[in-house]
């Protein structure tokens, strides 16, 4: 009987066991998961038109907001252009923005430079609305939206015009315009693995 009992008991545990993923289990579909996200993401100039829900784009700032930044100053400020008129002027105004082709709305990271660090270090705001950026791609790709880093500064005409646009006071500087929307194309993965790109240790 006390026989019985144990070997019920052994094979309700090994049950368990197969159910359950153990955590280590857990942890390597998170890897795959996140590291497929990152190396699946391409850049998608093409849009279907269709809106992005409030939540969506909440979502998309929540992800940029999370980057790191210098000190955590995070001297940022971003744009959402939901407008219509106002993507369809970006896109006139920046052909290569992309805005002229249909995407439900327009992301400007910026930097504030009432945020950055004093001095020589001040510059560092560029990485920080770099790192911003690259979390918003990833979120994009990770919803299923398509998305495009499209470069403002350092040209500083381009950067102007969108400071003009759009009411940007003096110390916010846009650093891209970022197009997101349902994508219409599904352009090839890139492999950028080059390994003559890489050091270890010494040059
Ligand atoms: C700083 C920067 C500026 C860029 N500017 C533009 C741009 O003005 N227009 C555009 O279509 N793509 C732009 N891109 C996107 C690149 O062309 C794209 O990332 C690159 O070709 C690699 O392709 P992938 O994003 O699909 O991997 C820019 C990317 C970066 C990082």
């Amino acid at each position: 009987m006390i026989k019985k009992v144990i070997l019920a008991a052994v094979c309700v545990f090994a049950l368990a066991a197969c159910n359950k993923p153990t955590e280590s289990m857990q942890n390597v579909n998170k890897q795959d998961i996140v590291l497929e996200n990152i190396l699946t993401r391409v850049s998608v100039r093409q849009f279907t038109g269709e809106k992005i829900s409030q939540e969506q784009i909440d979502l998309l700032l929540r992800a940029a907001l999370a980057a790191p930044s210098a000190i955590n100053r995070q001297p940022w400020a971003f744009i959402v252009v939901t407008d219509d008129e106002l993507i369809a002027k970006l896109g006139e105004a920046l052909p290569y923005s992309r805005c002229n082709n249909h995407p439900a709305c327009a992301f400007i990271p910026c930097g504030d430079l009432s945020k950055a660090i004093e001095g020589d270090l001040g510059a560092f705001w560029i990485n920080d609305v770099s790192a911003a950026t690259e979390n918003l791609l990833l979120a994009a790709h990770a919803m299923g939206l398509g998305a495009v880093w499209t470069g403002l500064h350092p040209d500083m005409n381009r950067a102007a015009l969108v400071q003009q646009m759009l009411g940007l006071p003096e110390h916010i500087i846009p650093l891209c315009v970022v197009p997101v929307g349902v994508p219409a194309e599904q352009p090839a993965v890139k492999d950028k693995y080059k390994p003559e790109n890489i050091h270890f240790n010494k040059w």
